[in-house]
């Protein structure tokens, strides 16, 4: 990541004093993203943002060099060279296997082996390095922008506090664990050495259960009334001892646009949670004590599980790899996951953060890959007649603790014994 894009994204960080008088910055959290009409021209838009900035990675690694414009590589026979491209179509394999690849420059077929087909799925932003043939491009090799030229140490930062993370807490579901969230209560509040320590919480994404948001979902509510589950989720938080920071995104099933990114809820949601909370967005990109944190709630995980060969809702960890190689949080468009043409793409993950962390999948897992600790955090919801349906397993009731001084992560169970 060059420098001077590190520099404008600190610039742009707005600096937040907390009550543990430490500095907070939130690099992407605060915006308002309603203003864009769904008009062509804006989803070009999007893409031309998109491609750019994954261009811009791509060509920053060493590996790749020789980086032509596909109008030009195309109108030059037997040229060797390397195209940025974004897969517009995978052609029928019935002869070979091809797609069709394009830039903001023009398009042209591309022929791979099976295994680079196999790998490729719509929309990916490559580099393919090969050689012009007959109009076509034969590819030798392809590259992903992944991280692979970045450092390969976890992060740690010289500090007593930690952060703890959770997520999907669905209140107003019947299903919500309410005596499991009082105990993590209880645990925070406790003066306890782990627990005291504790300055920052995390949650990424359906803070409430939500109304409507999958049919016949009124029988699975306990309290029926959006702004109700708010107030009930605010009377929980506000037993939270005040002097914890505490970070909250949107998930699907929050009051705000299903639309990615997704803002934050509205102001007399806001206005119900006490001053030490902080609504962001979905995603947000904020830095706690030197630890860049990247927080999304994971919509686009059930694409990943659905599209990548030989993956599961299980392999959380590996869902989210997934996006780190393709460096765009919601990378497949027209799937599970809509998307919002703003002019500038800001689900590209363009710096790497220390910690990634995510929701909604309901599953609890850690782990860590080339320097970066990955986690899908908690719900606080027990199975569910659609989750048993589909035969998903959760695993509710565990919080991840971040020692910001020491590497990986504490984990804490609160599920309810047997
Ligand atoms: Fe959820």
């Amino acid at each position: 990541m060059d420098r001077e894009y590190l520099d404008k994204m600190w610039e742009m960080g707005k600096i937040i004093t907390s009550k543990s008088e430490v500095k907070v910055k939130i690099m992407l959290g605060e915006e308002d993203f309603s203003q864009v009409s769904g008009k062509p021209e804006n989803f070009r838009d999007l893409f031309l943002s998109r491609y750019s900035k994954i261009k811009r990675i791509l060509t920053g690694k060493v590996s790749i060099s020789n980086v032509m414009d596909i109008d030009f590589i195309k109108k030059r026979d037997n040229e060797t060279g390397t195209i940025v491209a974004m897969v517009r179509e995978k052609l029928p394999t019935r002869y070979d296997y091809q797609i069709l690849a394009e830039d903001p420059s023009g398009d042209i077929i591309v022929r791979l082996n099976s295994e680079m087909y196999d790998e490729i799925l719509m929309d990916d932003i490559i580099a393919i390095r090969g050689k012009t043939r007959n109009g076509k491009f034969v590819a030798e090799d392809i590259s992903y922008p992944g991280i692979d030229n970045i450092q390969k140490q976890e992060k740690i930062v010289k500090s007593e506090n930690s952060i703890v993370f959770l997520s999907d807490i669905h209140v107003g579901s019947k299903n919500f664990l309410s005596s499991s969230f009082e105990k993590f209560i209880e645990w925070i509040n406790s003066g306890k050495e782990n627990a005291r320590k504790v300055k920052y919480m995390i949650v990424s994404g359906d803070l409430v259960d939500g109304i409507g948001i999958y049919p016949g979902q009124e029988k699975d509510l306990e309290i029926d009334d959006i702004y109700q589950q708010y107030e009930k989720l605010s009377e929980y938080i506000c037993k939270i001892r005040n002097d914890v920071d505490i970070f909250m995104i949107p998930g699907n099933h929050d009051l705000t646009r299903i639309l990615e990114p997704q803002n934050k809820p509205p102001k007399p949601v806001i206005d119900m949670f006490p001053e030490n909370v902080k609504f962001l967005t979905n995603p947000a990109y904020l830095s706690i004590e030197d630890l860049r944190i990247l927080v999304y709630h994971g919509a686009s995980l059930n694409d990943v599980a659905d599209m990548v060969r030989g993956m599961k809702y299980e392999y959380t960890d590996r869902l989210m790899i997934e996006l780190i190689k393709r460096r765009h949080l919601a990378p497949f468009y027209g799937r599970n996951v809509p998307i919002s043409p703003l002019k500038n793409d800001v689900m590209v993950i363009e710096e790497i953060p220390d910690l990634f962390i995510t929701g909604h999948i309901h599953l609890f897992k850690a782990s860590l890959y080339r320097g970066i600790l990955l986690l899908n955090a908690s719900a606080w919801q027990k199975q569910t007649d659609y989750q048993k349906m589909m035969n998903l397993n959760p695993m509710p009731g565990y919080v991840a603790i971040k020692k910001l001084s020491s590497p990986g992560f504490e984990t804490k169970n609160f599920t309810p014994g047997p």
